[in-house]
């Protein structure tokens, strides 16, 4: 078989793990790979390159993506979905594997329906808000990379007796916040499925100050409600149509400071939490995706997505991943509250 690949949306530790695996399989299946670059817009401009064990060697600790990535929806670009059909004759491809969030996978689900395109999905975000998939990979890259940051975050806060708020990634949902704040021991944690009051915040770090701690650390989720303020800033949307979020810490360390008095100082992970190498939980799960992916092609089991189900891969219907967003479980937010000041 001829099989294309593109990675879409933000990038996330992982990504050449999956090509470097499908790669591989597909080789030792007879088949050949040739990589679509950036995202959508590689089928769209016929933009490619081939990939062989020689020029994927080496890729499972590298981070980022060979292929590259972009935001683009073909469903926004004149003909852009008649191109991806041509793009895809003109490379005599058989079928394209998808890797990517809810927004690369549901236009690949939209391109199945409407242009019958032999399709198989791999989840990858590290906001892992993919639904039916345990995990997504890129995930457990960003949480061990806001952890080592919270724990860096603790001695200078310590040191300079001072609030220090961390704003985190996530779009949506909590599972970075809460995962990398109760491995980091942070002492309150914002989320955007729970909206939470600012006295209640500020009531708990002054609470703790009393008891004999100098210092706190705060954890606030991108996308975290305010149940008393406007929550976001911006109405600019890219090209899904996602409002671009970012600068909550900064308001709420402003507001902290005002209430409790105390030094209060914030920092914005941001892209740090995407890039660098993938954890060994990463590397192995883009692995085993990407060898699943290959096989669902050459069973010609299109319209699926790989999935991690309780430690096993299986494969679902592309729409069972894409078609709600898979938001914090809260019994994990009702752990990490036990350690709110
Ligand atoms: O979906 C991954 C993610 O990193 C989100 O957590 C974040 O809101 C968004 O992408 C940032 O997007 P960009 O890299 O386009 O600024």
């Amino acid at each position: 078989m001829r099989i294309g690949i593109l990675t879409g949306g933000g990038d996330a530790p992982g990504l050449n793990a999956v090509i470097r695996a499908v790669v591989r399989k597909a080789t030792a299946q007879g088949s050949e790979v040739i990589g679509f670059l950036e995202g959508w817009r590689g089928p769209i401009e016929n933009n490619t390159m081939p990939l062989t064990i020689d020029s994927t060697v080496g890729l499972v600790q590298k981070g980022g993506t060979i292929i590259r990535t972009s935001r683009t929806n073909p469903f926004k670009v004149e003909g852009g979905p008649e191109k991806i059909m041509k793009s895809m004759a003109a490379n005599k491809l058989d079928a394209l594997i998808a890797v990517g969030g809810e927004d690369t996978c549901g236009v690949a689900h939209k391109m199945s329906l409407e242009h019958n395109l032999n399709v198989v999905c791999v989840p990858k975000t590290i906001d892992n808000d993919l639904d039916a998939t345990d995990f997504t990979f890129g995930f457990d890259t960003a949480v061990s990379i806001v952890t080592e940051a919270i724990d860096r975050l603790h001695t200078t806060a310590e040191s300079h007796n001072r609030v220090l708020v961390c704003e985190v990634m996530g779009r949506h949902a909590g599972w970075i916040a809460c995962y990398g704040g109760i491995a980091g021991g942070a002492d309150y944690i914002l989320v955007p499925e729970k909206a939470t009051k600012i006295a209640d915040v500020v009531a708990s770090i002054k609470r703790r100050h009393t008891n004999g701690c100098n210092y706190s650390i705060v954890v606030v989720a991108e996308g975290a409600k305010l149940s008393d303020e406007e929550v976001l800033k911006t109405d600019e949307k890219d090209a899904f149509g996602h409002v671009i979020l970012g600068g909550i810490g900064d308001r709420l360390a402003k507001h902290i400071e005002k209430e409790t008095k105390f030094e209060t100082r914030a920092v914005v992970l941001g892209h740090t939490q995407r890039g660098g190498s993938p954890t060994a939980f990463d590397r192995v799960l883009a692995t085993r995706f990407g060898v699943a992916a290959c096989d669902l092609v050459h069973a010609k089991k299109f319209g699926r997505m790989v999935a991690l189900n309780g430690g096993q891969i299986v494969d679902v219907p592309v729409e069972a991943g894409v078609g709600k967003l898979k938001t914090l479980d809260m019994g994990l937010y009702d752990v990490a509250s036990v350690f709110f000041g």
